[in-house]
């Protein structure tokens, strides 16, 4: 008697060498970065918790080299900085000042490691403004072009401090042609920018803005960051960033916004990054902690897809766990 014909996917399920064989979508160190907040206190030594973050500290710069020489030790050799400040001003000046906590720590940290590590350098004034908006204000509106030069001034310290990456995420119009501009007429033709291009107002940053500080004091960032329900809009920011000279481009945030993700792989001509920001992160550390999934397990499910999506390359909160516990071994 025939047998009728059956099409069966469960042959390739069958073992793990079978499935480890011919499985799509890999998750490797070299494609994580892992995000660090610098303290604003003076101690070198300082690790500060943050109340809603969990296993996220502040450090003092010191403290940081000393974690970040483990992670290198292990594999784990990219990371973006954050800094912010407690003397905040409407324009944001502590961003843009020689001495920004930021590019004092960016020069240290270049120093010891050199190009064993690949250092990213977020660019925004959010941290730095008293009213905790990303640009400056001029009669309750975010002045585009007048955020934009203290943008340019800002990445210019960085990169003049060494950083091998500036990180706009200021999400104003133009400003990645601005600071391309800046940076080759003072030669640093050779530092990259990584766009935050597709930047999403979204609710999941606020275990980040309590890490910095950066919570808008008034209003929210609708006018300047994306509206979640637009799709069409992100590759108009991709066309703009790519049109600029961006090296990277970015989405933010990563999990729910895979169709962004699938979209820019798709269309662009340069690597594409995902950023899985700090809420993300929050809400897997509080769904193990109430016993709901395992932390590993969820984690590598969730930047696996990620990936999968269309990511190269994925910022998140997870890669130092994932290094110091060998998850990916
Ligand atoms: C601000 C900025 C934000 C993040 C990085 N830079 C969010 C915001 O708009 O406040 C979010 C990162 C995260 O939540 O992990 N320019
Ligand atoms: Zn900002």
């Amino acid at each position: 008697m025939l047998k009728p014909f059956t099409d069966r996917p469960r042959r390739l399920r069958r073992n793990s060498l079978i499935r480890d064989l011919v499985h799509e979508t890999d998750l490797k160190l070299s494609q994580l970065v892992q995000p660090y907040f610098l303290s604003t206190s003076k101690d070198a030594e300082a690790k500060e918790t943050i109340s809603e973050f969990s296993g996220v500290y502040r450090w003092g710069v010191d403290a940081l080299a000393r974690e970040m020489e483990s992670q290198i030790d292990r594999g784990l050799s990219r990371f973006l900085l954050f800094g912010s400040t407690t003397e905040k001003d409407a324009t944001g000046s502590a961003a843009v000042s020689q001495n920004a906590s930021v590019a004092e720590a960016i020069a240290k940290l270049k120093k010891r490691f050199g190009d064993a590590s690949l250092l990213f350098s977020d660019i925004c004034l959010c941290p730095y403004t008293d009213h905790g908006h990303c640009g400056v204000i001029d009669e309750e509106v975010i002045d585009n072009d007048a955020s934009i030069d203290l943008l340019c001034r800002m990445a210019l310290t960085h990169a003049e401090a060494g950083v091998d990456f500036v990180a706009p995420s200021d999400m104003m119009d133009g400003r990645v042609g601005a600071i391309r501009k800046i940076l080759d007429q003072k030669q640093f033709s050779d530092v990259g920018i990584l766009a935050y291009t597709a930047k999403y107002l979204s609710n999941y940053y606020g275990p980040f803005r309590e890490a910095l500080d950066s919570a808008p004091q008034k209003g929210d960032r609708s006018t300047y960051q994306m509206d979640y329900r637009n799709q069409r809009e992100a590759l108009r920011e991709l066309q703009l960033d790519l049109a600029e000279g961006a090296d990277i481009v970015m989405v933010k945030p990563a999990l729910p916004y895979l169709d962004i993700l699938a979209l820019f792989a798709k269309h662009s001509s340069v690597p594409v990054a995902a950023y899985s920001v700090s809420g993300e992160y929050q809400m897997v550390q509080l769904a193990a902690k109430a016993g709901i999934a395992d932390a590993k397990s969820l984690a590598l499910e969730n930047l696996t897809s990620i990936r999968r999506a269309g990511a190269d390359i994925i910022f998140t909160y997870f890669a130092a766990e994932i290094a110091e516990k060998g998850w990916l071994r």
